[in-house]
């Protein structure tokens, strides 16, 4: 039954005897904030502590200009947790940025065939990234490309690669279901497909947006729930990163 429907009329049905005249302060954005980076920050300290390649990895992509956009230390682990659940061999994520995410990726894979392809538009941030794994010692098993995503993966598909047991899709989102698309030519039954960013602000659930971010995911969250070869789902996050959240889908048979 609706409020409108049953009203109670009976304000000592009040459990506060003495409501103050204002109401109480709600908490506010920036609280909130404050509250979820300090659980991130505790999360990420204890659960997916630094070492000195991720934090040398998270300074020269600062000193180098690149923006802070990188995934945070949590879910830098739990990408690492899948790639293991997953027992991945072959990992190919699009959007490098300075390499933090890749680096915990490629930290969980095998010495021997383990093989991290990661696609980036960006001269300048694949030159800091490319330190960035060399540092690490991930050099061997990890491969950049760049150029426009949507080129390489055409490039990529035209080789005929083994496929790829998890995808990482990070870059510019208005594509997102393009390297969807991609990604299901790229990858085999078992395959987890992760994208990253999938709330936009909140804006995700405006079906009218014309923002080419909202649209890209929208269309890709929608290729994810109609497609005949996918099941999957979308969790939204708190943490130092603000409100965000991700998609995760599984390729079936
Ligand atoms: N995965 C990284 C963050 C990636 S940020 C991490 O969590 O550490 C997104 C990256 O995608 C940026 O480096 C940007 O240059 C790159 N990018 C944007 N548009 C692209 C495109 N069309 N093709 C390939 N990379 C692109
Ligand atoms: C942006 C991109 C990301 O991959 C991310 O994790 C956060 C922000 C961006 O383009 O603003
Ligand atoms: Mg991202």
């Amino acid at each position: 039954m609706s409020p409108s429907h049953n009203p109670d009329p009976n304000p000592s049905h009040n459990p506060d005897p003495n409501p103050s005249p204002s109401p109480a302060p709600s908490p506010g954005a920036d609280h909130a904030q404050d509250r979820w980076t300090e659980v991130d920050d505790y999360f990420g300290d204890l659960l997916a502590p630094a070492d000195p390649a991720l934090t040398a990895t998270l300074r020269d992509s600062e000193s180098s200009g690149l923006p802070p956009i990188n995934v945070a230390p949590t879910q830098g682990k739990l990408l690492h947790l899948l790639a293991r659940i997953q027992g991945a061999h072959r990992v190919l994520e699009i959007g490098t940025l300075g390499g933090y995410s890749t680096i915990w990726l490629a930290r969980a894979l095998p010495a021997e065939g383990g093989h991290l392809l990661t696609l980036e538009y960006s001269e300048e941030h694949a030159a800091v990234a490319a330190a960035n794994l060399s540092r690490a010692g991930l050099d061997k098993i990890t491969e950049i490309r760049t150029g426009p995503a949507l080129d390489s993966l055409a490039a990529l598909h035209a080789e005929a690669p083994a496929p790829f047991d998890l995808v990482f899709i990070d870059a510019d989102k208005a594509n997102n279901r393009n390297y969807l698309e991609w990604s299901l030519k790229l990858t085999r039954p078992g395959s987890l497909i992760i994208v990253d960013n999938v709330v936009r602000g909140g804006g995700v659930v405006d079906a009218d947006s014309d923002d080419p971010a909202v649209r890209g995911t929208r269309a890709a969250l929608e290729l994810i729930a109609s497609h005949p070869k996918l099941d999957g789902t979308a969790v939204q996050t708190v943490g130092l990163k603000g409100h965000d959240g991700f998609a995760l889908a599984r390729v079936l048979d």
